[in-house]
């Protein structure tokens, strides 16, 4: 699986310390930026993450910031993109099992380097269900994407 990571300044330390990791896992990774500390604003990596996505060069994206919030809610922005700040392994695994998120934000403020590499191995390991029940919802998902709710 290939899969793009990118953060803002206030997850580049976590970044850095991610992309080998994901590496060594067997993962193909694009790093999307940021390349430094320097102050920058999360909507521009989240744009990086939900573009690379959208045109299909990766099937997966990890976004970090301070708290994880503001690229989530970017990251949501993007028509095809659904984004979910985890910061416990069980909604990393069920988020892409019921909800076929495409996007893991991760806050480096406020969870520990191991328990980010735990979330992502667990995100990165999860499958869709595609059971019934879960299509029907994020059929209603998208429909709300398409502005055509009932
Ligand atoms: C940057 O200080 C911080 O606001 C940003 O990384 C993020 O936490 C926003 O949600």
């Amino acid at each position: 699986m290939k899969i793009i990571i990118a953060s803002d300044h206030g997850g580049f330390q976590y970044k850095q310390l991610l992309v080998p990791f994901i590496q060594e896992k067997g993962y193909e990774v694009i790093d999307g930026g940021v390349f430094n500390e320097q102050p920058s604003d999360y909507p521009d990596c989240a744009a990086v993450v939900a573009k690379a996505i959208i045109d299909k060069e990766v099937e997966r994206g990890i976004l970090i910031c301070g708290s994880g919030v503001g690229v989530c809610v970017a990251a949501n922005k993007f028509r095809g993109i659904r984004s979910g700040l985890c910061h416990d392994t069980y909604s990393a695994h069920q988020c892409v099992e019921h909800d076929d998120v495409n996007v893991l934000c991760i806050g480096q403020r406020v969870i520990g380097i191991e328990l980010a590499r735990e979330i992502i191995t667990t995100f990165l390991a999860a499958r869709f269900t595609n059971e019934e029940r879960h299509l029907r919802r994020l059929n209603k998902v998208l429909a709300i994407e398409d502005n055509n709710m009932k």
